[in-house]
């Protein structure tokens, strides 16, 4: 199938040269192109350009007037496959309780946990794929996906196959990450050490040998798993080319940052205590520090230092963290309104950290997150708005119109 775009208002994140990701100052430069025309061919981005060098095309052609072309939204960090809702720990949080202490009361993840154990695989997937629509509709073209409410094999392997089925059967690119380290499951309460060696014995093996994961994640941080508990899990998947994603000092100084840096971790993500030290280890580093700003919003957290980091030259991407706990939206355009707002990121930041710094964050920004020749033509149509800024700034509003992804016009 050929469609033809013409009359782009802008077409935004263009790339002449594609790049895997943007560092610090070059953050705040976004290439587009005014009155645009983009040409879709075989599922692939085959052309761009000023409308001036527009080709002649009697097929499928879109005319977009007054709206712009974005390429579809990366989210490189959700745990988006879950089952049911925690509304009630909402309640408790408005009412003071703390992330934490509702975690030790055994609610948040091991909540989540005892909802999953006891819901089918079929059950599972048809209230996941719910979600996964609705991310499609708000603009999302590839996501990554985690396990981690199973916390014993069995589940664990539920939640991973849910995940492979939704990369069979959904238009979008999807990433697999194996997070059996989520928590400690209640049983394993004062022996955190027996739980470790059940993932490295039993869990990485079994998700290895039904290639399930893309990559691996372990929560680093006070209270869920110690730097030691992390680098005996990341060298045990290293063993199965497991990279790893890590969740790391969202609750503290918790070295996980370092620890991932470490083992060439693809991203480190959470980051609201991320101090000098951290800065410079990531400065020597291949691993993209991910922001989640839906969750520091969530949990009233303090936020973490994005301008300080890109000052420093640091990329920055940025994730939903999609979850029934601390952040239940996947919505990436109030995730760039609140990184504008909380992290003091420009809309040209934002725009790079929700797009090519995200797909390099999934290892797939070769192929996904800017308009660029021989890329997936995953891309959004927005209403007539009349800057790129206004998405950012209208923080409530849906103004994606029409999703192409694969090349095809699903919305
Ligand atoms: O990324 N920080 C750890 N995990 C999730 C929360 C998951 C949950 O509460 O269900 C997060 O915020
Ligand atoms: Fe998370």
């Amino acid at each position: 199938m050929k469609i033809l775009i013409k009359n782009i208002k802008e077409l935004i994140k263009v790339e002449q040269i594609p790049r895997l990701l943007i560092k610090g100052k070059e953050m705040s430069f976004l290439e587009t192109i005014e009155n645009a025309f983009l040409l879709i061919e075989n599922e692939k981005i085959s052309d761009f350009g000023e409308m001036k060098d527009c080709p002649e095309y009697s097929g499928k052609v879109i005319d977009a007037s007054g709206k712009m072309i974005f390429p579809s939204f990366c989210d490189s960090h959700t745990h988006i496959v879950y089952a049911g809702s925690r509304e009630i720990e909402y309640i408790d949080k408005i009412k003071g309780l703390s992330y934490e202490e509702i975690a030790r009361r055994g609610g948040g993840i091991l909540n989540s946990a005892k909802l999953l154990h006891n819901t089918s695989e079929d059950d599972l997937y048809a209230q996941s794929i719910v979600r996964i629509n609705e991310i499609i509709r708000l603009g999302t073209g590839a996501v990554e996906i985690k396990s981690g409410y199973g916390l014993n094999t069995t589940d664990e392997l539920k939640m991973l196959r849910v995940i492979r089925r939704i990369k069979e059967n959904c238009p979008l690119v999807v990433k697999a990450t194996f997070l059996g380290a989520h928590a400690i499951p209640a049983q394993y309460k004062d022996k955190r050490e027996e739980y470790v060696n059940i993932i490295i014995n039993e869990m990485i093996p079994a998700v290895a040998s039904e290639q399930l994961a893309d990559y691996i994640d372990v929560f680093c941080d006070r209270g869920f798993f110690t730097v030691q508990d992390t680098d005996k899990l990341l060298d045990a998947a290293s063993k199965y080319g497991l990279r790893p994603k890590i969740h790391a000092n969202e609750l503290d100084y918790s070295g996980g940052i370092q620890i991932g840096v470490k083992h060439n971790a693809l991203s480190v993500d959470h980051l609201e205590f991320t101090g000098i030290d951290e800065i410079e280890a990531l400065l020597n580093s291949n691993t993209m520090p991910t922001l989640l700003p839906g969750a520091a919003f969530f949990l009233g957290m303090k936020q973490p230092p994005a301008r300080k980091m890109l000052e420093a030259g640091l990329p920055i991407a940025l994730a939903s963290d999609y979850n029934p706990g601390s952040s239940p939206s996947g919505n990436m355009k109030f995730i760039m309104s609140l990184a504008c707002i909380n992290l003091k990121m420009l809309p040209e930041e934002v725009i790079n950290a929700v797009t090519i710094n995200s797909a390099y964050a999934m290892g797939i920004s070769h192929i996904v997150g800017s308009i660029a020749k021989g890329k997936i033509a995953n891309v959004f149509i927005t209403k007539q708005i009349p800057t790129y800024s206004f998405m950012p700034y209208t923080f409530g509003s849906n103004l994606i119109e029409s999703v192409i992804l694969n090349g095809k016009i699903l919305i």
